[in-house]
Order: C-alpha cells, then sequence, then structure tokens
C-alpha cells in the first residue's frame, strides 16, 4: 500500500469520526437506540431560500419494491414475480418475496416518517392484491392491507397519496398479450374505479400510472424489465399507445367513481431536457425538446393528441389510434406528477429537425451508483418550468427524485451518505428557484423512504434515505434522512 493511499483512508476515516462526534448519533426506530433527534435549531421564520408555505414534504414507495408478502392474503401473481423468478434477469437472483416486508412493517415504517416530520406518502396498490387476477372477482382481504394502511397514516397527520398502477401487471393479463393488448387498458381503469371508489373518502390525490416509459420502452423494447419483450418500433408504439390510453380511460374511471374535489394526476418521467446553459437559443430549442421527446406520453395527455413530428417520423409504424381515443388521453388532469432523476441536456441546433439536439453524456459525467442516474441539479428547476409554460397545468408535484449510493455502515452503526445529501441538497436549491419563481409546485416526494428492490437491479442499489438491512430489516436513518428532516422543519433547504 502506498503512502498516499494510506494517508488518505486515514484522513477518510478521521473525517468520519469528526462528523460522528459532532452530530447527534443517527438511529433507528427499529432495533433502536432511540428516535431520530430533533434537528438543530430549525428556523421557522422565511429565508430567501424557502419554499412556498405548506408545501408537501414526503417520501415514495411502490408495492412490488417494498411489500414482499407476494403470497399473503390471496395476492396473486405478477409480471414481476416471474421476472424475477426467471434465473438470469434479476442481478444476483434477487426477487421481491420479502422485500422491506412493508406488509407487515407498515406501523414502524410510519412512525419514522412521522419523526421526520413527512406530510405525505406516496405508496402503490399491488393490482393483484385487489383483482388476483386482474379481473373478475375482488379479493377483499387485498384491499384491506390499503384500508389499514391509509388510516394509519391519516393518524399519524401523513397524507396518503396512491399511485395505481406501478409496474406490477397481473400475470394473467401479460399472458392475454400485456400491453400490447387493448383489453389491459380496460381492465386497469375497472381496476382503478373500484379501487378509487372505496378508497377516495380518504384519499384526495391519486396517480394512474408510474413511469410509462419506463415500462413499456424496458420492459417490451429492450427486455431489461418485466415482461422482458424485445418488440419492434410498431408493436413499442402501440404499446405506448395501450399505457396512455390506460391513463385517460383511468382518469375517467377515477372521477366516475370519487367524490368532486378528488384531484387525478400521474407520475410520469419525461425525459428531463435541460438546456446546456441558460440562453435565449438552448432555452427555446429545450422547451421544444420537451415538447417533441415526450410526444409519446406526456405531450399526448396534455394534448389529447399525438405532435405532428412525432407522427411524421413514426410514418407507418405510427399507432393505430382513434379520435375517441386521444380524447380519452387528454382528459384534464388536477396536477401533474413528475419523476425527475437525471438531466438530458439539449442544445440549439439550426439544422436539426425542430431546432434541437440532444447532448450524450461525456464519459467524465458525474454519476451516483446507478449507471443511468447522472448528476443533473439543474433538472429540478427545468422540467417543472417547461411543464408550467407549455401546458399551465393547476399544480405540479416532484412524485420522484433521488439517488444510489454505495452505502456503507460505519463500525459504530452509521450510515453516513453524503454523496445522496449532496445530491439531494442541490437538486432542492433548482427545485426552490423554480417556485421562487412561481412555478406551481406544491410538493416532493423523495424516493425513497427506504432501501428497497430496485427493479433488474435487485437490492444492490440502494435508493433509501433510511437504510434497510435486508438480514435482519433492521431499519436506521441514514445522514440524508437527518438533512431531509432539517429541510422539512425549515421549509427551507437545509
Ligand atoms: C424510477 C422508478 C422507481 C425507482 C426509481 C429509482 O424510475 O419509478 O420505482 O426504481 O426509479
Amino acid at each position: 500500500m502506498s503512502v498516499s493511499l494510506t494517508r488518505r483512508t486515514l484522513a477518510r476515516l478521521l473525517g468520519a469520526s469528526a462528523a460522528a462526534a459532532s452530530m447527534p448519533r443517527l438511529a433507528g426506530a427499529a432495533g433502536g437506540t432511540g428516535a431520530l433527534p430533533a434537528p438543530a435549531s430549525p428556523s421557522p421564520a422565511e429565508t430567501p431560500r424557502s419554499f412556498p408555505a405548506g408545501f408537501l414534504w414526503g417520501s415514495a414507495t411502490a408495492s412490488y419494491q417494498v411489500e414482499g408478502a407476494v403470497h399473503a392474503d390471496g395476492r396473486g401473481h405478477t409480471i414481476w414475480d416471474t421476472f424475477a423468478h426467471t434465473p438470469g434477469k434479476v442481478a444476483n437472483g434477487d426477487t421481491g418475496d420479502m422485500a422491506d416486508d412493508f406488509y407487515h412493517r407498515y406501523p414502524e415504517d410510519i412512525a419514522l416518517m412521522k419523526q421526520m416530520g413527512l406530510k405525505s406518502f406516496r405508496f402503490s396498490i399491488a393490482w393483484t392484491r385487489v383483482f388476483p387476477t386482474g379481473t373478475g372477482a375482488p379479493n377483499p382481504k387485498g384491499l384491506d392491507f390499503y384500508n389499514h394502511l391509509v388510516d394509519a397514516l391519516l393518524a399519524a397527520g401523513i397524507a396518503p397519496y396512491c399511485t395505481l398502477f406501478h409496474w406490477d401487471l397481473p400475470q394473467p393479463l401479460q399472458d392475454r398479450g400485456g400491453w400490447q393488448s387493448r383489453e389491459t387498458s380496460q381492465a386497469f381503469a375497472e381496476y382503478a374505479g373500484y379501487v378509487s371508489k372505496r378508497l377516495s373518502d380518504r384519499v384526495q390525490h391519486f396517480m394512474t400510472v408510474n413511469e410509462m416509459q419506463t415500462f413499456v420502452d424496458l420492459g417490451y423494447g429492450t427486455g431489461i424489465h418485466a415482461p422482458g419483450l424485445k418488440l419492434g418500433r410498431k408493436d413499442l408504439a402501440q404499446v405506448a399507445h395501450y399505457a396512455v390510453l390506460a391513463h385517460g380511460l383511468g382518469v375517467q374511471a377515477i372521477r366516475a367513481n370519487s367524490p368532486a374535489g378528488t384531484q387525478v394526476g400521474l407520475a410520469d418521467n419525461a425525459v428531463a431536457c435541460t438546456p446546456v446553459f441558460n440562453a435565449p437559443e438552448h432555452v427555446t430549442a429545450s422547451r421544444t425538446a420537451f415538447r417533441e421527446e415526450n410526444a409519446r406520453f406526456l405531450t399526448a395527455i396534455m394534448e389529447g393528441r399525438y405532435t405532428d413530428l412525432y407522427l411524421r417520423k413514426m410514418g407507418a409504424d405510427a399507432p393505430a389510434h382513434t379520435d375517441a381515443d386521444m380524447r380519452a388521453i387528454g382528459s384534464p388532469l388536477d396536477f401533474v406528477g413528475l419523476n425527475v432523476y437525471p438531466a438530458s441536456y439539449v442544445r440549439a441546433d439550426a439544422h436539426a429537425p425542430g431546432g434541437y439536439a440532444m447532448v450524450s453524456e461525456p464519459s467524465t459525467a458525474p454519476r451516483m451508483a446507478s449507471p443511468w442516474l447522472y448528476v443533473g441539479p439543474e433538472a429540478l428547476y427545468w422540467v417543472p418550468r417547461q411543464v408550467n409554460e407549455l401546458w399551465h397545468p393547476k399544480a405540479i408535484y416532484i412524485t420522484e427524485n433521488g439517488a444510489s449510493s454505495d452505502d456503507v455502515v460505519t463500525r459504530d452503526g452509521q450510515i453516513l451518505d453524503t454523496d445522496r445529501t449532496m445530491f439531494l441538497r442541490n437538486y432542492l436549491s433548482q427545485l426552490q428557484k423554480a417556485t421562487a419563481e412561481g412555478v406551481p409546485v406544491k410538493g416532493y416526494f423523495c424516493w425513497s423512504l427506504l432501501d428497497n428492490y430496485e427493479w433488474a437491479d435487485g437490492y444492490g442499489k440502494r435508493f433509501g434515505i433510511v437504510y434497510v438491512d435486508f438480514q435482519t430489516q433492521k431499519r436506521t436513518p441514514k445522514l440524508s434522512a437527518h438533512f431531509y428532516q432539517a429541510t422539512i422543519a425549515r421549509n427551507s433547504v437545509a
């Protein structure tokens, strides 16, 4: 070992123990050395970096990633059960069979949320708990789980934000064509209507579908996600169409089954077009890019039509669609939920169609533990701003944002994830700029509360602000949880 390496290692060790000495020990609710301590001197006063009063701070999870209990109380089989149990599909052969055991441990996790000061919690419903085969007879025990979860959240003063589809499609529907079939869009609407009828006395915010682009392109295009198909361009465009159609029919079904005032939206991971820098030509190019690069999903939903450029580019491979489809797809929304991770940089290019060019990342661009997660904090300013300029939605939520890190537990049991904390601080600073300029962002959901099952990466990529020991299920808040707690308490980036 070289001297310089030894020095560096020493410096890191000393740094870690100095940090440990100067801050209260990070303690978990479970296995517990006590409660999450109150943040040091929260300042209630407005500062120039404050978020609007009443800003809704939350965290997000999804059913298959946290619940476990895949055989409990009549839950039916999903495409992720099948995929995860197929050798070679998921890193390390990991499955969601146990995940965070949230199905049984949610009271403890809600206690943790409360200690952190969370005002809201975004979760998704496992379709096959409610309808084990996707359609047909409902399973009351499955819905009961969500009834209890919602009641427990409300009792803790935490607003439930409910996503209806976060990728765990019932396997029997996949066996009949999955998202290649219009039947799936219709089945989704029936399921959405059924659930909203039973929860909307207590749940005021519903999201239809999470990240269409991801489950369409990775599930049916590259085959990296369930159900692992690799369709051609035309078939893939049709899958995308049935996904937006499911969203639109879902919006209508929720409205028909819930009281007036129920807020309906979606959680979309729009391509996060971000100007290479703030100059008029790049800003204009980026806004055009935002509309065109999202033509299959968010643009179709906000405008009720596919853009001319998209239809021209697709030619004979454009999806078959009717006017009635497009009217449903364009059903007015109460809010737009945006999942924002890497920025996609755009520059003006007078010679390109649409006048813009996407810029790919240089090899040295900084990224987090997930190779796709390039660090681009300005996306959290530009994405909501552009959505607002293009479509003037009534409200915007950041329904996901967060980072994976190679977390290490120190000898005294702490997780000092300065990299995730840096990531969140920088992204939130950009979001604060958007709210200060009047972009109507009403809340932010950190992905994720807990380390969890990160799809094809299994348990290898940790996104939680709370560390989970998957052997013991012990929860330990990380440094980033303390940062988030302080940010919430001050309503300003800590
Ligand atoms: C998003 C997904 C979410 C999680 C994060 C890291 O694409 O919606 O389930 O995997 O990425």
